[in-house]
């Protein structure tokens, strides 16, 4: 009896520790964080402006601009294309720039590829 016990409680540790160690995998578990990087498609209205909304305009929106931008709008192309060097310095955390977005986290490297692809192609209104 005290020997079928032990069986037991045995195997009960052994099944508890063979299924404590269970790790999710976020790719599974959440495919599109694995998409690839779309650098083909990049234009001013498909990415930079999505990009600028979500991270941005809380801040340098033409309505924002004046108290918490420092009177940097970055909601209208115009706008956009003149401050595009700063603003590739900015996300990139390069040169003297002010690193953006202002107390966040550096965006995502696809972002931040989209922008450098758009400034290199000569900020085009497309
Ligand atoms: C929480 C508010 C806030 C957010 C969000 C924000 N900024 Fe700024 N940004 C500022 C402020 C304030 C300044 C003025 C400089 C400073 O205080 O660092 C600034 C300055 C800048 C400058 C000028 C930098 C320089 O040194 O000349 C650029 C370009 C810029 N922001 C772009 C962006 C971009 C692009 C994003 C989004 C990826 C962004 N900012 C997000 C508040 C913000």
């Amino acid at each position: 009896m005290k020997g079928s016990f032990q069986l037991i409680v045995t195997f009960v540790t052994f099944l508890l520790s063979a299924t404590s160690c269970y790790y999710d995998n976020e790719e599974a578990l959440y495919p599109s964080l694995n998409t690839a990087c779309d650098t083909t498609n990049v234009t001013f209205s498909g990415k930079i402006v999505p990009m600028l909304a979500n991270n941005c305009l809380s801040c340098h929106s033409n309505a924002t601009a004046a108290t918490s931008g420092n009177g940097i709008r970055l909601e209208d192309f115009a706008d956009v294309r003149s401050q595009a060097a700063a603003i590739s310095g900015a996300i990139n955390h390069t040169g003297t720039y002010s690193p953006m977005p202002k107390n966040g986290s550096k965006l995502k490297p696809c972002l931040i590829t989209q922008f450098e692809i758009w400034f290199k192609n000569g900020t085009p209104n497309n």
